[in-house]
């Protein structure tokens, strides 16, 4: 079946990923009449441009799914573990892009250049990561086809779209104000984010790390198929708009030089190589923004470690980070003939 022959839902299509996403099935030419929008029934009426016409956005009721194919679901855990189970018991194929679902035992977690064969295991829901983490295991998994992977230490420069549209709202309005010498309202964050950066994203956990820590490690084994990866991450909030960026120190097994590291990456599907850090070019969320692939570069030895190397990198988070990716993962299920659930022992799973 070809993708435009299905009829697809977005839940949560006023938010900041489900906007991306009827961009990205607009560029796909997929039919408007093939396009279900829903949200909460805050925005039943609201009209949202789609190739020249205006999608009415539904409430996402269980009814709502009927008919529905596939359903990309973005919008909270809450609304995932409510309306997944009633979309999947009325035949449809669910892509969640929120967390409720991404480890359990019986739902594939799929970076489609990584894993994309885990999709032929799903039992009616198939998780998107963390958008920290998705870039992360593309460039993980191409270097690790020089030498095995022994360590990896991750800090994030995550932008405020990554928290949602409201976040975004926050920034701007933050920045305005500080620069006006007025009053600076908070609410999305613990402390102000304009003009400054948090080292905090979601909860802390008691071992100190944050969720956000927990899901890099958590998701980046499960795609990996690597449950004993040891990985340890700094999440850090900062005040860019649209994309991640994350410095990368990663130890293999044998010495790995940064030219041999750079090979890989330029093979890797969905990665880019910009490296001239001598011409000061290198990834930048501002250049990310936008496009599909992640960025990589500033690729060197890590001096701290023998057998390590050090990169940085960008991705769109609301792009490759989330709605592409959901996307992608659909073409992949279409290309494996496996729209519907035909569940086998999980034997790829970590
Ligand atoms: N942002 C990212 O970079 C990113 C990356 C990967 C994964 N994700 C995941 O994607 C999901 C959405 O994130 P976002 O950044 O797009 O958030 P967002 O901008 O806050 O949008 C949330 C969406 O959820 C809808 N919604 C809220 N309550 C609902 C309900 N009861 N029933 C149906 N829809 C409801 C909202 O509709 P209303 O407008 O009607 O309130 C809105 O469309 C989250 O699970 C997030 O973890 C986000």
């Amino acid at each position: 079946m070809n993708s435009s022959d299905l009829t697809i839902a977005i839940v949560g299509a006023t938010g900041a990923v489900g906007r991306i996403a009827l961009d990205l099935l607009a560029e796909r030419n997929h039919p408007a009449e093939k396009i279900v929008a829903m949200a909460s029934a805050r925005s039943v009426g609201k009209k949202l441009p789609y190739r020249g016409v205006d999608l009415t956005v539904v409430e996402a009721t269980p009814d709502a799914f009927a008919g529905v194919d596939v359903a990309f679901i973005s919008a909270s855990s809450e609304v995932s573990k409510r309306l997944a189970p009633e979309a999947v018991s009325r035949g449809t194929l669910v892509i969640d892009d929120g967390s409720a679902f991404r480890m359990e035992e019986n739902v594939p977690l799929v970076v489609p250049e990584v894993n994309g064969a885990d999709v032929e295991w799903h039992e009616g829901i198939i998780s998107i990561p963390n958008c920290t983490t998705t870039p992360l295991v593309m460039a993980l998994d191409a270097l690790r086809s020089i030498s095995p992977i022994t360590a990896v230490t991750v800090s994030t420069y995550q932008s405020v779209t990554g928290t949602g549209a409201a976040a975004e709202v926050e920034l701007l309005t933050q920045s305005r104000a500080v620069l006006d010498s007025e009053d600076v309202a908070i609410e999305q964050y613990p402390h102000q984010i304009a003009f400054n950066v948090l080292p905090q994203v979601d909860d802390f956990l008691t071992n100190g790390y944050t969720k956000e820590e927990d899901k890099m490690l958590n998701e980046s084994r499960k795609i990996l198929h690597e449950p004993a990866l040891r990985l340890a991450s700094t999440c850090v909030r900062v005040p860019v708009r649209v994309s991640h960026s994350e410095s990368v120190s990663v130890e293999f097994q044998d010495a790995v030089s940064p030219e041999e590291a750079r090979d890989a990456l330029r093979d890797a599907e969905g990665v880019t190589l910009v490296d001239e850090p001598q011409n000061s070019v290198y990834p930048m969320p501002t250049e990310a923004e936008g496009a599909d692939e992640v960025f990589v570069g500033r690729i060197r030895e890590d001096i701290a470690h023998d057998t390590g190397l050090s990169l940085w990198l960008s991705c769109d988070n609301l792009r490759k980070g989330a709605a592409l990716n959901a996307l992608q993962i659909l073409d992949e299920v279409l290309r494996r003939e496996c729209l519907k659930p035909s569940p086998k022992t999980a034997v790829t799973q970590a």
